[in-house]
């Protein structure tokens, strides 16, 4: 049998995203790895003509909150299919006025608030002990590929900024949003950490675009203004029109 093309690109889809609409001739991958079972599974299929690879964050149906995913699993279940680059999406809330919801990012540092999450390979006695570089938590040749695709496609996407990894699954007080802006953070989510680190540690490629949904608390116009799960999905779904466009430039570059 020959041998299967080689992955493109995987793709970690977030909150709101649970599939990728225009993937064919797709396969079902449920690979069990060392650390355990990924968060669902592994669809491999021909987007623009390459293979890739899409896995939901939080399953299919959205059954993981945040600080439950087993990011060394789906980390190593993509790895185990043949992925070595990896875009993340992440769904954020803007700090800063550059972020505001339906914005694209593609941030270039991160601040890392989350606690007791395994976030190592190293976690197990006797493993190796990684102390990998993570200056760059986020490959730059793949972020110069994803910022060169969206100008191609026409697709507006914001180049930098510092992405805050939070706890959750709770949204944050607005004292909190203060400080992470006083820290030099510009949008927040959930989801960023360990996997940008654990991609690091697996020698993945690795880059993060992210979807603003919200405000943070505090942080738009109307300072008084809750955020609520509908808005979420709202914005989410209006700014995923200009990731299909994106994904096939950067997909022609591959
Ligand atoms: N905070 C943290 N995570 C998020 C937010 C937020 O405001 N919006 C979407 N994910």
């Amino acid at each position: 049998m020959p041998a299967a093309p080689e992955l493109a690109l995987a793709i970690i889809g977030g909150t709101g995203l649970y599939a990728l609409a225009d993937l064919q001739d797709i396969e079902t991958h449920q690979p069990v790895t060392r650390y355990g079972a990924p968060s669902g599974p592994i669809r491999i299929g021909t987007l623009a003509g390459k293979r890739v690879a899409f896995l939901a964050r939080h399953g299919e149906g959205h059954s993981v909150p945040p600080h439950r995913i087993n990011y060394r699993a789906n980390l190593a279940a993509l790895k185990a299919v043949g992925a070595q680059r990896v875009l993340a999406l992440n769904t954020v809330g803007g700090i800063t006025e550059r972020f505001g919801p339906r914005v694209l990012g593609c941030p270039d540092q991160l601040i890392d608030y989350t606690w007791g999450r395994i976030s190592t390979l190293s976690e197990e006695a006797g493993s190796d002990v990684l102390h990998v570089d993570f200056g760059d938590p986020y490959t730059p040749l793949l972020r110069r590929e994803i910022l060169t695709a969206a100008t191609a496609a026409g697709v507006a996407v914001v180049d930098g900024g510092c992405y805050a990894a939070t706890q959750g699954p709770r949204l944050e007080t607005r004292a909190e949003i203060a400080r992470m802006r006083r820290d030099g953070c510009d949008v927040v989510g959930m989801t960023g950490m360990p996997e940008a680190g654990l991609a690091r540690e697996l020698g993945l490629d690795y880059a993060c675009l992210a979807i603003v949904a919200n405000w943070a608390a505090g942080a738009g116009p109307d300072p008084d203004e809750q955020i609520t799960l509908e808005e979420v999905l709202a914005h989410v779904e209006a700014a995923s029109a200009g990731l299909g466009p994106l994904l096939s430039a950067l997909l022609a570059q591959a």
